[in-house]
């Protein structure tokens, strides 16, 4: 059995600051209804916290797993406004987002501090959902394999056993919600490129998520690539056609 086999696909949504509870009802009910005929892929949405009861409500028995788009680092206590790893997982949220790009960028979130939240999440049973990616002009200097490792360190300082129970997502910058996708060769490249770092630990089990404008005439040519294993989505899982189309693929 090649790893290909071995790793099952996983399409994630991110649906980030979208919805109301009428809207995401319909979402829900939506995806409920046509998860069944994905096949074998794992199929998962990370709503806004407060919204994460409703999906966790709807999408019970239904295949279809949830999660958060970020988590606090901290286990308890006076951390106003934040989110624990252990109040996500009394949701039975499967997954918890750390370090997406727009957290990065606007909040200031530092590799360490993504690596923190990883272990917070570990900790409380929650898989972490780890982004990863480079902007624009540090592609276009040439730089993307030295911020990935960049990005990438702390967390390969945690050894295997943690890092194997993770799950990562490469997500250029410049592809996220710009319609401009990696090509399916610009981000194999990346992908080969962080399973290596991650196998030199002994870490092999991990599945690498692509991210950046994936649409459902564009995923098939993606997920062809031996080191991709699925999708972290935004836009097109806003769609329950487009995002069932996307796993489906
Ligand atoms: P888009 O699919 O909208 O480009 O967003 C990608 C993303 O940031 C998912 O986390």
């Amino acid at each position: 059995m090649d790893t290909l086999q071995r790793r099952k696909r996983l399409v994630i949504g991110n649906w980030k600051m979208h919805g109301n509870q009428a809207s995401n009802a319909t979402l829900l009910e939506e995806l409920r209804a046509g998860a069944a005929s994905v096949g074998a892929c794992d199929i998962a949405i990370c709503a806004p916290f407060p919204y994460i009861g409703q999906a966790s409500a709807s999408l019970q028995g239904s295949g279809i797993t949830w999660g958060a788009q970020d988590v606090s680092p901290h286990a308890q206590g006076a951390y106003t406004g934040e989110v624990s790893a252990s109040m996500l997982a009394d949701f039975a949220c499967t997954w918890s987002l750390v370090g997406h790009s727009e957290r990065r960028a606007m909040h200031g979130e530092t590799d360490k501090l993504v690596a923190d939240k990883a272990v917070a999440a570990l900790s409380a049973g929650l898989t972490p959902v780890v982004c990863v990616g480079e902007t624009q002009s540090e592609q276009e200097s040439g730089h993307t394999s030295d911020v990935i490792a960049r990005q990438l360190a702390p967390l390969i300082a945690l050894g295997a056993q943690q890092v194997n129970r993770m799950v990562f997502a490469y997500e250029p910058v410049w592809a996220i919600g710009t319609g401009l996708s990696a090509t399916p060769e610009q981000a194999q490249e990346v992908h080969a490129f962080v399973r290596k770092r991650l196998e030199s630990i002994g870490a092999s089990q991990v599945r690498i998520l692509y991210g950046g404008s994936v649409k459902p005439d564009n995923a098939a040519n993606l997920f062809a690539m031996p080191d991709i294993d699925g999708a972290l989505v935004g836009g097109a899982s806003l769609k329950a056609q487009d995002f069932l189309r996307i796993a489906a693929a």
